[in-house]
């Protein structure tokens, strides 16, 4: 089984390059299989989750080459099923952005239920309102979702909760149907506008991305494009969040600064020193950090997806924090592990409230998902000790050459496949 090996204590130092945004490159990839000439697709982050969608894509015939690990090649010409089945791909969430390309291009698609990362119920019946209110039928058949349509039409969508996934993918049907659309309460997720910008490079007509109106004038024909995907705000978190933790000095190169300011703010608001430039963001520690209030919403909010690590560092800051959660109902499993590490944090309803520590010690953990996952990697980098992480491919799903990237801050990880290969790396390595 993979696991992680970890050894704590070391302050993270240097520099990281982050890569493509495993979000975005999941809405593009499937915008790209709306076009029947070549869409070449750069930055796409290579983790498994990207990989599997890919790999979907190309089963249902269209044409998918793999010019490198983070260049792609699709053409939507040879597609030949427009229904997208696979063991993998009902674990995954961003699957269900081919209901939306291929009911838009195609008026007919046919998706296995979506899985993902258990943190809450995470229905899609924004999705189907959009859908529907272009003049789709949706139903959910034998474990599938099957949209289909005559033809499909302007609408005007008014969203009931602010929904990243449903705002993606209804703007992905929009772009073929007749006449205007808008669309009211979106998200503005960087990763919603990133989508958007690649789609109008193919010669979409989306204007408003990144505000809480979209509107879209309906196209016959989308043309092949060349497009660069956008840094990853949550990879770049993640590492900021490490440095802090760690009471280190990181800086994470390639990154879109102002994407991060959600993130950035709160931790300085911590004491962290931040500094930006240009492509980069730089954090270190040098001085006592203290409690904060965070609560999670959507863009420009703070992130869900940095909740559990944000957590992590508080958990160690003295003094006294709470953190809402206001996405998703189960985002705090990770806490019991955390816990077990020294952690003191109480969880009622959808808040923890944090007692800072002043060390966290090594223990077996185990990732329950993808972020909380990442997250307890950084608390055991900081803790005292020897730790384990189990269930890495929950990590792995969302973040590239995580290991050896944090070997290069000075991280003491390893990938380990038994606990012999653990035992061995906790013997050779320095204190
Ligand atoms: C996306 O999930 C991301 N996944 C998630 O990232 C991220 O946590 C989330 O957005 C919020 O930012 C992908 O992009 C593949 P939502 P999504 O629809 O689209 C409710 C990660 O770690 N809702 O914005 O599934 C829902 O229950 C992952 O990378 C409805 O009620 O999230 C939630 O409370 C995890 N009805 C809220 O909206 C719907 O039809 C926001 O969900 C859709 C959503």
């Amino acid at each position: 089984m993979e696991q992680f090996a970890i050894r704590g204590g070391r302050p993270l130092c240097g520099e990281v390059a982050v890569s493509g945004a495993k979000n975005a490159a999941l809405g593009i990839l499937a915008a790209a299989v709306m076009s029947d000439e070549d869409v070449v697709i750069h930055n796409i982050p290579d983790v498994a989750d990207v990989n599997i969608l890919l790999e979907t894509i190309a089963e249902t015939g269209v044409t998918v080459k793999r010019q490198s690990p983070h260049d792609v090649l699709i053409n939507g010409s040879t597609i030949r099923s427009r229904i997208v089945d696979n063991s993998f791909i009902r674990k995954m969430r961003g699957g269900y952005y081919l209901l939306g390309a291929l009911l838009g291009r195609y008026h007919q698609a046919e998706v296995a239920l979506p899985g993902g990362c258990v943190i809450g119920s995470r229905p899609i019946d924004q999705h189907q309102k959009g859908f529907e209110l272009l003049g789709a039928t949706t139903d959910t058949v034998n474990g599938f979702i099957v949209a289909e349509a005559e033809e499909l039409n302007g609408a005007h969508i008014y969203f009931d909760t602010v929904s990243v996934g449903a705002t993606i993918n209804v703007m992905l049907a929009a772009v073929f149907a007749k006449g205007r659309t808008v669309m009211e309460n979106v998200a503005r997720e960087p990763h919603i506008v990133d989508v958007a910008s690649c789609l109008n490079s193919m010669g979409a007509r989306i204007k408003g991305a990144g505000t809480d109106m979209i509107r879209i004038d309906g196209v016959d024909k989308l043309h092949g494009t060349e497009y660069t995907v956008i840094p990853d705000q949550i990879e770049a978190g993640t590492f900021l969040t490490a440095a802090a933790v760690t009471r280190g000095d990181v800086t994470v190169k390639n990154v879109i600064p102002k994407h991060l300011e959600c993130i950035t703010s709160k931790l300085r608001e911590m004491g962290c020193s931040v500094e930006e430039f240009d492509d980069a963001v730089r954090l270190y520690v040098n001085r006592p950090l203290k409690g904060a209030r965070v609560k999670t919403l959507p863009y420009p909010g703070f992130p869900t997806d940095m909740q559990p690590q944000i957590t992590v560092v508080l958990s160690t800051v003295k003094g006294s924090s709470t953190v809402t959660e206001t996405i998703f109902e189960n985002r705090f499993m990770y806490v019991d592990e955390l816990k077990r590490m020294g952690a003191d944090i109480t969880v009622e309803s959808n808040t923890a409230f944090v007692k800072g520590i002043q060390k966290l010690m090594g223990t077996q953990l185990s990732a329950p998902d993808l972020r909380a996952g990442a997250a307890l990697v950084t608390a055991a980098l900081a803790a005292d000790g020897d730790s384990t992480v189990d269930n890495v491919h929950f990590i792995l799903r969302g973040y590239e050459n995580f290991a050896d990237k944090l070997k290069s801050l000075g991280g003491q990880i390893e990938t380990v496949f038994s606990e012999a290969e653990a035992k061995k790396f906790f013997m050779q390595v320095v204190s």
